[in-house]
C-alpha cells in the first residue's frame, strides 16, 4: 500500500511540476479573496482520487476540493492535492501533495510530497518517518529561546476576527526565529525532520494535517489542540519536540503566559 501510494504523490507530483511554470490567471478560482484554488488542484486530486478508487472501490475519500466519498469498509483516505496552493501560483517551492489514510477513523499512514523540492516524506504507524528513505526524528533543543518555529495564518485568509496575530506576537519574540513556510503539510514534516523545533496554527482542516501528524508522530513529536488535548485541529494544532511541546503549550494559554517571564 505505501509503495503504491507513494508512487501516486510522486505522479501527481510531476503534475504539478509541469503545470506550474504554465499557470495564469484563467487557471486560478477563489474560495474566499485570498484562498487559491488553481485547475491543478483539482486536477491532481482527481488523479488520486480515481487512482486509489480504481484500486480499493471499498474505501472512503475525503479530499478538500471535491469532499467525502463515503466507503463501505474501515479505510478513508484523506487527502489535500496541493497544500501550499499560495506557494505553488508564485513559484515558490514549498508546496506538497498530501495523502493521508484512516482506519476507523485512525490514522495510520502518511505520505508527504514537495515535488519542486524532490522531498518524500513517509510514514506508517510503529514502522519509523522517513524522508526519501532516510530515518528523521524531531529535534533535541530543550529551550523555546532556542528554537526556530512555524506558524501560518489561515484565519487571516479568511478574514476571521479570532486569528493567529496575538499568539504571534507572543511567541516570535520568545523563540530564535520564525519560519512560514505557506505548508502546513510541510511544517509538520520539518518538525518531524528535526529542521523546524515546532509549529502552530489555527483554523486548519483534516485534510491540512492527516499526513503530517502520522510523520511527525512517528518521528517522536507531540501533537495536540492549543489546550494539550486532542480537538485538533478543531481548537487549533501544536506540533513539537517532547521538551519543547509544553513550552509552546503555556505560551499558547495567555492566562498561564506571564510577560516576561522565560516558560
Ligand atoms: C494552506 C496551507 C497554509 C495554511 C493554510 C492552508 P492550502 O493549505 O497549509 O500553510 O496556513 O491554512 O489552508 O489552502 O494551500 O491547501
Ligand atoms: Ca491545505
Ligand atoms: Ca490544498
Amino acid at each position: 500500500m505505501i509503495s503504491f501510494i507513494t508512487r501516486l504523490a510522486r505522479e501527481a507530483g510531476r503534475i504539478c511540476l509541469q503545470r506550474q511554470t504554465k499557470l495564469n490567471s484563467g487557471d486560478l478560482t477563489f474560495k474566499s479573496p485570498k484562498d487559491l484554488v488553481t485547475v491543478t488542484d483539482k486536477e491532481v486530486e482527481n488523479f488520486l482520487v480515481k487512482e486509489i478508487l480504481s484500486t480499493w472501490p471499498d474505501h472512503g475519500i475525503l479530499a478538500e476540493e471535491t469532499g467525502e466519498t463515503k466507503g463501505t469498509g474501515p479505510f478513508r483516505w484523506i487527502i489535500d492535492p496541493i497544500d501550499g496552493t499560495t506557494s505553488f501560483v508564485h513559484n515558490q517551492p514549498f508546496y506538497a501533495v498530501s495523502i493521508g489514510l484512516e482506519i476507523n477513523r485512525d490514522p495510520v499512514l502518511g505520505v508527504v510530497y514537495a515535488p519542486a523540492l524532490d522531498q518524500m516524506f513517509v510514514a506508517e504507524l510503529g514502522k519509523g518517518a522517513f524522508l526519501n528513505g532516510k530515518p528523521i526524528r524531531v529535534s533535541e533543543t530543550l529551550n523555546i529561546s532556542h528554537a526556530v518555529m512555524a506558524t501560518g495564518f489561515a484565519c487571516l485568509r479568511s478574514g476571521l476576527k479570532e486569528n493567529n496575530l496575538p499568539h504571534f506576537n507572543r511567541i516570535a519574540p520568545q523563540l530564535r526565529d520564525i519560519r512560514r513556510y505557506g505548508s502546513a503539510a510541510l511544517d509538520l514534516c520539518y518538525t518531524a525532520q528535526g529542521t523546524l523545533d515546532g509549529y502552530w496554527e489555527m483554523n486548519l482542516n483534516a485534510y491540512d494535517i492527516c499526513a503530517g501528524v502520522v510523520i511527525l508522530k512517528e518521528a517522536g513529536g507531540i501533537v495536540t489542540d492549543f489546550k494539550g488535548g486532542t480537538n485538533y485541529p478543531r481548537n487549533g494544532i501544536a506540533a513539537a519536540n517532547p521538551v519543547l511541546h509544553s513550552q509552546l503549550i503555556h505560551c499558547l494559554n495567555p492566562s498561564s503566559f506571564i510577560s516576561g517571564v522565560e516558560p
